[in-house]
């Protein structure tokens, strides 16, 4: 897992996002994204309390995260994408779906299943107002990673 990992890193990287009022503004504009370190886009958002950072672009087929609702799924938390609907962890990434156990049963019985982590999400500290991004790199490729190239990076980020 990463959680937890890169905490040493955070006094390394600078704030992403600073200013008199920082926290709040995320907390207003609710989504907000921005390349860090200078390679890598990633979109912040702000739900319940708590802020959450993954990469922007949906590992199905690159859709804009940024415009999808949140709702919970099976106890879970999830962005939900607005272009084919795919529903995904906000804390791991986790691609959530729903499984018909036998398709002759009447009616149908789902049960929420994982298709293991999809998305690649990453570390997010609020330190004094200021916003920090530490950047899940973990080796291992995650299905999201494809959208990070020079042709999907958000061009117009702040
Ligand atoms: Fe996100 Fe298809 S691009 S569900």
């Amino acid at each position: 897992s990463h959680k937890g990992e890169g905490l040493h890193g955070i006094s390394l990287i600078r704030p992403c996002f600073t200013g008199d009022n920082i926290k709040q503004d995320i907390v207003k504009a609710r989504r907000v994204t921005k390349m860090v370190n200078g390679y890598r886009d990633i979109l912040v958002l702000y739900h319940q309390g708590q802020l959450h950072a993954m990469d922007p672009r949906c590992y199905h087929s690159g859709g804009a995260l940024q415009y999808g609702d949140i709702e919970e799924f099976n106890g879970r938390l999830c962005i939900v994408c607005p272009w084919h609907k795919y529903k995904i962890t906000l804390a791991e990434g986790e691609g959530l779906y729903q499984a018909v156990e036998d398709p002759s049963a009447k009616p149908l019985i789902t049960h929420w299943r994982s298709k293991g982590v999809k998305q690649r999400i990453h570390k997010v500290t609020e330190v004094n107002g200021n916003v920090y991004v530490t950047l899940n790199d973990s080796r291992e490729a995650i299905e999201s990673d494809v959208y990070q190239t020079e042709r999907y990076l958000l061009l117009n980020t702040t």
